[in-house]
């Protein structure tokens, strides 16, 4: 009897375990399987109202500064990044602001890879582009020149091409003043004659070239961008940039500064102090990345078809290295390490913008212009986030 009974409930017992076993593979099952590919999603169509922009490079310091302008601004995003040196973690913190349907979506892919971006464009619904994917360090570029001809130039006209074929009419393009050279006039206008003088900025003005050639064929509307030396970052902490660790030699005055003050290099090297400048060393034109990506907003607001706008977007004021250093001290409130020597080949004594034309065309105008102040904001994010966006 008693024997009956504990098999009764054994075989009951395994009948609950089945069941649960059942059920959790169930779940499994719905969790794991790939998400139906829907023919039709809000990206896929032309929405009235909406306008839908492919940000190539979003997951980059620059893009990933734009989709978050541009979520605010109520525009609907497809990201197009291959992280080859952008970090998913910023995308990441983008969807979880935006996770609302038809906002924002991420789309892995190479640029370098025709297929690969028409497919983009047929299953998308584009009304604009703004086109930032790029590699961008002058040094790298003397090195290896392929590098940039190939994913500055060939991937530009990658993108002008399935534009065109897919029937996007608006492109916003990031240029440089890489691609003025060393002019003899300060400051720059957009008439200063362009003679770049290394493969970074030859590829980006052949990539203008290209864009501008095939706009006299067509009525797209373009807007070409040509920014001075960018930094800062969001105001109020949401993102930052994090070059990958190996591109640190390559980089920039503010990422050096931060390195410095970190302890993670022994010091700055500033190279140059006998240039014909007020102390000494070099003068720059540095545009914090909150008005750049303001006026990329008021470009694609602007934008007419057929037309081609170009416009410099500097603060129209220089700073030199030295000042740079001082304000990066204050910022970051370490006495960081100055070690002073020779010049570096290929370096011009002074850079600095006339920024009239897009402030008379587009009414804008730089607002963070104070050095200490945006360096202080990039600070807090270094700090952070001393793993950049890993952490
Ligand atoms: N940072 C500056 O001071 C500065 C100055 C002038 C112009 N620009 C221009 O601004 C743009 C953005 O620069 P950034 O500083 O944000 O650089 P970044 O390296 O942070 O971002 C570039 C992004 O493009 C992506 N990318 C590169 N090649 C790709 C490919 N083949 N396919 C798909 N994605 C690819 C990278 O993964 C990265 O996310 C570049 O076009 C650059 O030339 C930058
Ligand atoms: C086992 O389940 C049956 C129904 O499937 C039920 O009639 C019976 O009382 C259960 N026995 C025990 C011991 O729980
Ligand atoms: C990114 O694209 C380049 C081509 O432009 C390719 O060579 C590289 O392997 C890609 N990187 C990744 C991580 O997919
Ligand atoms: C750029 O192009 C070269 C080929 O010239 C490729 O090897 C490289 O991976 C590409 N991508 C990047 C981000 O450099
Ligand atoms: C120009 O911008 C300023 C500041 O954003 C704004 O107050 C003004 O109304 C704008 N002017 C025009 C003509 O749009």
């Amino acid at each position: 009897m008693d024997y009956l009974l504990e098999n009764k409930r054994k075989s009951n017992f395994s009948k609950k375990i089945l069941l649960a076993a059942a059920l959790t593979a169930l779940l499994v099952f719905v969790i794991k399987r790939p998400p139906v590919i829907s023919p039709s999603t809000k990206f896929s169509e032309h929405e009235p109202g909406v306008t839908h922009v492919l940000v190539t490079g979003g997951a980059g310091y620059i893009g990933s500064h734009a989709v978050l302008r541009l979520l605010k601004d109520s525009y609907r995003v497809t990201i197009v990044d291959n992280l080859s040196r952008g970090n998913m973690g910023a995308v990441k913190i983008l969807q979880e602001l935006y996770p609302e349907p038809g906002r924002l979506q991420f789309i892995y892919a190479d640029l370098g890879d025709a297929q690969a971006v028409n497919r983009v464009f047929s299953e998308n619904a584009f009304d604009a582009v703004m086109h930032f994917a790029a590699v961008a360090y002058v040094g790298e570029s003397t090195v290896e020149p392929l590098r940039y001809y190939h994913n500055i130039t060939s991937n530009t006209l990658q993108i002008v091409k399935a534009m065109s074929a897919h029937g996007v009419k608006t492109l916003i393009y990031s240029s440089t003043c890489a691609t003025y050279g060393e002019p003899e006039k300060m400051p720059i206008t957009e008439n200063t004659p362009q003679v770049p003088i290394n493969p970074y900025g030859k590829a980006k003005k052949m990539a203008e070239d290209i864009i501008i050639d095939f706009s006299k064929t067509s009525d797209m509307a373009v807007m070409i961008l040509r920014y001075f030396n960018v930094i800062g970052s969001d105001p109020l902490g949401r993102l930052g940039e994090s070059p990958r660790p190996e591109l640190r030699e390559q980089g920039r005055i503010s990422g050096a500064c931060f390195d410095a003050a970190r302890g993670i290099i022994p010091g700055l090297k500033v190279r140059g102090i006998d240039y014909k400048t007020a102390d000494g060393t070099c003068v720059r034109d540095y545009i914090d990345v909150t008005d750049l990506i303001d006026a990329h907003v008021k470009a694609l607001a602007h934008a007419k078809p057929s037309k081609v706008g170009i416009y410099n977007v500097g603060t129209g004021k220089g700073s030199s290295v030295r000042e740079f250093v001082e304000a990066c001290k204050k910022a970051t409130g370490v006495d960081i390490k100055v070690e002073y020597l020779s010049r570096r080949a290929g370096d011009y004594a002074e850079v600095y913008s006339d920024p009239s034309k897009i402030n008379i065309e587009l009414n804008w105008t730089a607002t963070y212009t104070n050095l200490q102040q945006s360096l202080t904001t990039a600070w807090k994010w270094q700090k952070a986030h001393l793993n950049g966006y890993e952490t």
